[in-house]
C-alpha cells in the first residue's frame, strides 16, 4: 500500500474476492502437475488484487445532468454562507458534475439505503467550518431521500445534533478549530499543542470524521489564542505548519490510545482547497474564484497538492490504528467554479467553503463508498471472464 498508515476500507470489491478464490483453488489444484504454469498464476493473482484495489481519488469531473441529487431549496437549515441558490447564484451548470474515478464508479447516494444501514448510530462530525459544510450536504442528501421522516434538531454551545428519529441515525457537529485544545489562564488565551481534552466525548460515537485547516494560519484580531503552549514551555507564536503538525500529532495519538477500531471508524478530512490565486489554475490575474462557472478538465491541478496536505499524509502514515482519509484535496482544487464566490447570506467574497447543494455532496458520496464498501469496479466483468477463461 503506498501511503503505509493510511488505511482505505475499500481495497476490494466482492467480485474481485470471487475471482482471486476460484483461480486460488485452480492454482492449489494443479501445482503438482504445473509447476511452472502455477507460479505464473500467482503471479497474475498478484497482478489482480493490484487491479482490484481502486483508488477512488484518481479521476476526472464529468458533466451529467441526472446531478445534482437534491433540489436545495427543499433543504431546511442551510447556513447562510453556503445556500447559494437562496442567494442568488445565476448559473447552474456547476451543480451537474460528477466525479468519475478512473477505476472504478462511485455509487449513487442512496439516503434510504444510508439511513438503514446506519440505523441506531451517531456519526460525529469535529472540525472547523468545512466540516460544517460537509454535514449539511450530507444532511439534504438524507433528507432528499426520507423528506417526511421526523427531524430533531438540538443544540447547546459546543454540540449541534440532527436525529433522524424513524432511524434513530444522528449527525453531530462539534465545532473545534484545531482538535487541540484552547484554554483561558490568567495571561490570555493558549492553544495547547499536546492537549486533547474533547476525546471523551468522541469516543462515544460510530463515526468520527475529523478535518482542522483553515484556522492555523489567522493572525490579528482573528486569531483566537494570544500564546501556544508545548512541552510545558509557552510561546508568543512559532512557525504554523510546524504548530498544525505538532497538533495533528497530538490528535493522532490520542487515535491510538484511545479509538476502539471495532466500535468507531474514524476518518479525517483531507485538507480542502481554496481559490484567490488565479496562476494557481493557469488563470493569472484572478484573485478570487468569482468568474468562474466551470470545474477543469483532467486530472491534475496545475499548482499540484498543497505542503499541508503533505504534513497530514505524514502524520496518518504514523498512525497505528485504522483511519481513512477522505482525500478530497485534488478533486476539490479542480473546483474553483464550486464555491459561493459572493452568493451567500454576508455578501463577502467567499472562496473557501463550498455551496450546498454542490462538491460537499461529491464528499458524502465517497464518504458513502469508504463506510459501505460500495463501489463497483469499472470493466470488472471483462476481467472476470478473462479470468475464467485463463483457469478453464
Ligand atoms: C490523494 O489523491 C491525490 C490525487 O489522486 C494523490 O496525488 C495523493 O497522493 C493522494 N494522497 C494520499 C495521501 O493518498
Ligand atoms: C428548486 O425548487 C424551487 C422551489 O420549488 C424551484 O423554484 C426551482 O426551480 C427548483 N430548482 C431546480 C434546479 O429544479
Ligand atoms: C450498493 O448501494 C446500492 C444503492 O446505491 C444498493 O442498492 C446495493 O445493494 C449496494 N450494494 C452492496 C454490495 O452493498
Ligand atoms: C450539550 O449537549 C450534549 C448532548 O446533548 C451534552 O452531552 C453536553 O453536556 C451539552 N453541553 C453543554 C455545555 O451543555
Ligand atoms: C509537563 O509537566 C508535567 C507536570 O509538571 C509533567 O507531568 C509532564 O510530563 C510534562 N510534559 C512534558 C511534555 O514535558
Ligand atoms: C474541457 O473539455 C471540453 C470537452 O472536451 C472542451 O470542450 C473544453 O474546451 C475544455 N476546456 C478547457 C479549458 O480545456
Amino acid at each position: 500500500m503506498g501511503t503505509s498508515g493510511v488505511q482505505r476500507s475499500c481495497h476490494v470489491s466482492a467480485t474481485a474476492i470471487v475471482v482471486v478464490l476460484s483461480c486460488f483453488i485452480c492454482v492449489a489444484s494443479s501445482e503438482m502437475m504445473l509447476f511452472n504454469k502455477s507460479t505464473r498464476r500467482s503471479r497474475d493473482m498478484k497482478l489482480e488484487e493490484q487491479r482490484s484495489s481502486c483508488d477512488l481519488y484518481q479521476g476526472s469531473w464529468v458533466y451529467d445532468e441526472s446531478y445534482p441529487l437534491y433540489n436545495s431549496s427543499a433543504c431546511s437549515n442551510i447556513r447562510k454562507e453556503f445556500d447559494c441558490q437562496k442567494y442568488g447564484r445565476p448559473d447552474h451548470l456547476f451543480l451537474s458534475y460528477r466525479w468519475q474515478p478512473n477505476d472504478c464508479d462511485l455509487p449513487r447516494f442512496d439516503g434510504q439505503d444510508f439511513l438503514k444501514r446506519f440505523q441506531g448510530k451517531k456519526i460525529m462530525f469535529v472540525g472547523d467550518s468545512l466540516s460544517l459544510n460537509h454535514m449539511q450536504s450530507l444532511l439534504c442528501l438524507l433528507q432528499a431521500a426520507v423528506p417526511d421522516s421526523n427531524i430533531i434538531r438540538q443544540s447547546n454551545d459546543t454540540f449541534s445534533t440532527v436525529t433522524f428519529q424513524d432511524y434513530g441515525v444522528s449527525l453531530i457537529i462539534l465545532t473545534s478549530h484545531y482538535l487541540v485544545d484552547i484554554e483561558e489562564e490568567k495571561d490570555g488565551r493558549v492553544l495547547k499543542l499536546d492537549s486533547i481534552k474533547n476525546g471523551d466525548i468522541w469516543k462515544n460515537m460510530d463515526v468520527l470524521i475529523f478535518n482542522t485547516w483553515q484556522w492555523w494560519y489567522r493572525t490579528g484580531p482573528k486569531q483566537p489564542w494570544d500564546y501556544i503552549e508545548y512541552d510545558n514551555k509557552t510561546f508568543m507564536d512559532m512557525d504554523r505548519m510546524d504548530a498544525f503538525r505538532r497538533a495533528l500529532t497530538t490528535w493522532a495519538k490520542w487515535v491510538d490510545s484511545d479509538v476502539d477500531p471495532t466500535k468507531t471508524t474514524v476518518f479525517f478530512q483531507g485538507i480542502s482547497p481554496s481559490h484567490y490565486h488565479g496562476e494557481e489554475w493557469n488563470e493569472p490575474g484572478r484573485t478570487n474564484c468569482g468568474m468562474e462557472k466551470l470545474p477543469m478538465n483532467g486530472s491534475t491541478y496545475p499548482k499540484g497538492l498543497p505542503e499541508a496536505s503533505f504534513v497530514l499524509q505524514e502524520v496518518l502514515s504514523g498512525i497505528k490504528k485504522p483511519v481513512n482519509l477522505l482525500n478530497i484535496t485534488t478533486l476539490s482544487q479542480l473546483r474553483k467554479d464550486a464555491h459561493p464566490s459572493s452568493y451567500n447570506g454576508f455578501k463577502g467574497m467567499d472562496c473557501t467553503h463550498w455551496c450546498v447543494a454542490g462538491l460537499p455532496d461529491t464528499w458524502n458520496q465517497l464518504l458513502y463508498a469508504e463506510l459501505f464498501n460500495n463501489f463497483t469496479k469499472r470493466k470488472a466483468k471483462k476481467d472476470q471472464s478473462r479470468n475464467l477463461m485463463m483457469n478453464t
